[in-house]
């Protein structure tokens, strides 16, 4: 029996499949290499000294996916495939609208069809949308501020709908907060394609001088130094919370959301701040003006995860950092580094 983990070649899925081939679950990763580079593959079994099947489909293929089914046992499905760019999104909506909502559509048909119901499934604190209350607990009312955010807010929806049409799924609905960090082996981690959105990969990418100052966007905000504050988690921690959510799904059925974040906030310039100290490089800055859309203040109330997936993040602030820039400082130009290094590299079938 293996666990399919769609997605599994990007930055949340490799650490997680790391997680669960530690744990001893077999795996097969499905992923159509968008966002993500065939070498990750590599690196996690480098990591963890185990090997697994590796699929290189589209979600939008559903035959692709139904042979997938036919060719192994699988018993339950970690869904990461998706695109969560956030400007992107609101650039080519439809294509959004059509890789993550009809990708998962394919992906609980075929489900269905070969009568797997157990699934984990990314979903993020951004359906949560524009609330200036904290913490976030999972029974607040939600909204999407945009196509990303309305792509998992339909998806967690639509999984609902599944589950009361037949009561043999069994669900969970991860809502993520701010993940960074990588691997401390610094084999795996964040490679984003150009410049990053994210704060995170922005500063290490200052850090290790790619990139000539971080613009912060805005200090206006009613917080203690008037910059955004995020509930960043260690992306090593999320992937230990899938692990326990598939514990969860897989001795139960029902949909449950769960909180994945520290209850933790920070603020920009106390990431700045903590990212010198873990570099000792300077990180230049300059305030400029609030990004649209952002919002002041986001944290977790993490406690249901607590209570019921006996999941609770372990690592700090100071981790997350020192993490960060290993894998910056060990891949300065992420997984490509490895291609001109190693041509041969290739992914060992099984
Ligand atoms: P990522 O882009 O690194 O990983 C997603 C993977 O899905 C990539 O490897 C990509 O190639 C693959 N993919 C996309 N569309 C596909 C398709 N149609 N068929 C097959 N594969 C496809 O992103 P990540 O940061 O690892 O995020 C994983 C999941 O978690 C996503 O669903 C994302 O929306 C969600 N999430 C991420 C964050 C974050 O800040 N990173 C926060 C909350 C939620
Ligand atoms: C964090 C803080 C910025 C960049 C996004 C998505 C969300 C989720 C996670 C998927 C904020 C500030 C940032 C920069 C800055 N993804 N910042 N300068 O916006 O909390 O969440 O990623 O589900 O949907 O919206 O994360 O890392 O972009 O920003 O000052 O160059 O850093 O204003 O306060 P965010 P982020």
């Amino acid at each position: 029996m293996a666990i399919l983990i769609t997605g599994g070649a990007g930055y949340i899925g490799s650490h997680t499949c790391v997680e669960l081939l530690n744990a001893g679950y077999e795996i097969i990763v499905l992923d159509n290499l968008v966002n993500s580079k065939i070498h990750t593959l590599d690196r996690i079994k480098e990591i963890t000294g185990r090997n697994f099947r590796f699929y290189k489909t589209d979600l939008l293929n559903k035959a692709e996916i139904q042979s997938i089914f036919l060719e192994n046992d699988i018993e339950a499905v970690i869904h990461f495939a998706g695109l969560k760019a956030v400007g992107e999104s609101v650039e080519i909506p439809l294509r959004y609208y059509h890789n993550n909502i009809t990708g998962t559509l394919n992906l609980c048909e075929v489900m269905n069809e070969f009568d797997v119901h157990n699934m984990v499934f990314s979903s993020s604190a951004t359906v949560y949308g524009l609330q200036e209350q904290v913490p976030l607990f999972e029974e607040l009312p939600l909204q999407a501020t945009n196509p990303y955010g309305r792509t998992k807010l339909m998806i967690e929806e639509i999984l609902r709908d599944v589950y009361v049409s037949n009561k043999n799924w069994s669900i969970a609905l991860l809502r993520y907060f701010n993940p960074v960090g990588a691997h401390p082996s610094g084999r795996i981690g964040e490679d984003p394609n150009g410049i990053p959105n994210n704060l995170v990969p922005y500063i290490t990418q200052v850090a290790v001088g790619k990139l000539p100052e971080l613009k912060v966007f805005g200090n206006d905000y009613n917080t203690h130094d008037g910059t955004g504050i995020r509930d960043y988690i260690h992306v090593v921690d999320l992937a230990a919370g899938h692990v326990k959510a598939l514990e969860k799904v897989m001795s139960s059925s029902g949909v449950i959301a769960y909180n994945l974040g520290t209850g933790t906030g920070y603020s920009v310039l106390e990431m700045i701040e903590a990212f010198k100290e873990v570099t000792g490089q300077a990180i230049p800055y300059q305030i400029i003006e609030r990004r649209p859309g952002d919002i002041g203040i986001s944290y977790a109330d993490p406690s249901k995860a607590k209570k019921e997936l006996n999941w609770e993040a372990q690592k700090g602030l100071y981790e997350m950092c020192s993490d960060s820039w290993r894998w910056q400082m060990n891949n300065p130009s992420g997984y490509d580094v490895e291609v001109k290094e190693q041509e041969n590299l290739s992914v060992t079938p099984l």
